[in-house]
């Protein structure tokens, strides 16, 4: 492991933008570059940030005494109800951090071990929340109204589908025992943050603009375009590669959508008007049984691209973002994650490129 460098991390909240020197990344610093990293691929853009949090604001001034009183004021500055610090201050220092895609009791009880053996174990975070972060995940469905809007569903449409999914999933998680990890957190003392949405615009974002770019023809081409992700080679391995579960290899692909937003799959009405809309192929994370009826009935082609490999493709994708340069923060892989960093790739790329550009140079 390199040694760790002293950096300057910008930090943007309700108090403005600014600079912090830290010996080491915190925790506080490292939960709001994760916002930010979830702001910058979010399909609402930066405006439709802003909106979202203007609303936000207005809704909680209207609110009861009572509801104000217990009111997550993370909210006003936070547009995803599902990236939190579930236990800890913010202050702790991060030398290193176990990451799992479900880091929940087991994993926690696992880093308080490895710190008991000397691992520098600073803090656990994981992809699929808990706690508080779980309790209003729905409201994050936002995002999908948007990208439904972006595809030429009419808002009316794409937003009543999706609310009515949001109830729902409000009501799902009311009832779950949400809190008994960051309970287990707080008894081992072991610094706990959540990060969904943040990672999820990464793969939906980044899956969505390369197949744009790529223009696959068929379902094939589609599926060896995911394949060149590390993530979906990774599963592959571990017997687990994207799935066609409707169409053909050799199926015209048409247009793509990408649905990897919220958590939860989409009422099943949603898939019959994707198809009205003009999508042929949808690539998702997963797919209950009961919606592939509906699916076929539309003949929409569906990969499901893995739930596991998915999730840890956009924590990658976020990590890349939110890390600082060089391995100052040491990663302990859990629960289903697995650390592919594509800036050592880039990097590599590039000083390949230099190599090549000097020995030109010298050639000349
Ligand atoms: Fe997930």
């Amino acid at each position: 492991m390199s040694r760790y460098r002293p950096s300057t991390f910008r930090i943007r909240d309700h108090h403005g933008v600014r600079d912090e020197k830290e010996e080491h990344m915190n925790l506080g610093q490292f939960y709001k570059k994760c916002v930010e990293a979830g702001i910058q691929a979010d399909p609402r853009g930066k405006a439709g940030i802003e909106r979202y949090l203007k609303a936000e604001k207005k809704r909680h001034e209207a609110l009861e005494r009572f509801e104000k009183e217990n009111y997550d004021h993370e909210r006003l500055t936070n547009p995803y109800t599902d990236v939190r610090i579930l236990h800890g201050d913010g202050k702790e220092p991060l030398k290193g951090l176990l990451v799992g895609i479900d880091a929940y009791q087991p994993e926690l009880m696992l880093a308080d071990m490895l710190r008991n053996r000397g691992e520098e174990v600073s803090a656990v975070l994981t992809h699929h929340p808990a706690g508080f972060g779980i309790k209003r995940l729905a409201e994050v469905l936002d995002v999908a109204t948007e990208q439904w809007i972006a595809l030429g569903v009419p808002p009316h449409i794409a937003q009543n589908l999706n609310e009515e999914r949001l109830e729902e999933v409000v009501r799902r998680f009311h009832v779950a025992n949400s809190d008994a990890a960051v309970d287990a957190a707080r008894l081992l003392n072991m610094p706990y943050m959540c990060s969904h949405t943040a990672a999820d615009n990464w793969v939906a974002s980044h899956l969505q603009k390369k197949l744009d770019a790529a223009k696959p023809h068929l379902i094939s081409d589609v599926l060896e375009l995911l394949y060149e992700e590390p993530e979906y080679r990774h599963q592959a391995r571990l017997q687990a590669p994207p799935m066609l579960v409707t169409g053909k290899k050799t199926t015209r692909c048409g247009r793509i959508f990408v649905e990897m937003t919220g958590g939860v799959m989409p009422k099943q009405q949603a898939f019959e008007e994707l198809s009205r809309y003009g999508i042929s192929t949808l690539v998702v994370m997963h797919m209950p049984e009961e919606a592939l009826a509906t699916v076929k009935k539309a003949s929409l082609n569906v990969i499901i691209a893995g739930h596991m490999a998915s999730d840890t493709m956009g924590m990658n994708l976020m990590l890349d973002k939110v890390l600082p340069p060089g391995d100052s923060i040491k990663i302990f892989e859990c629960a289903g994650f697995k650390r592919f960093d594509r800036r050592k790739g880039r990097a590599a790329r590039s000083s390949k490129k230099k190599t090549a550009g000097r020995a030109r140079s010298r050639k000349r």
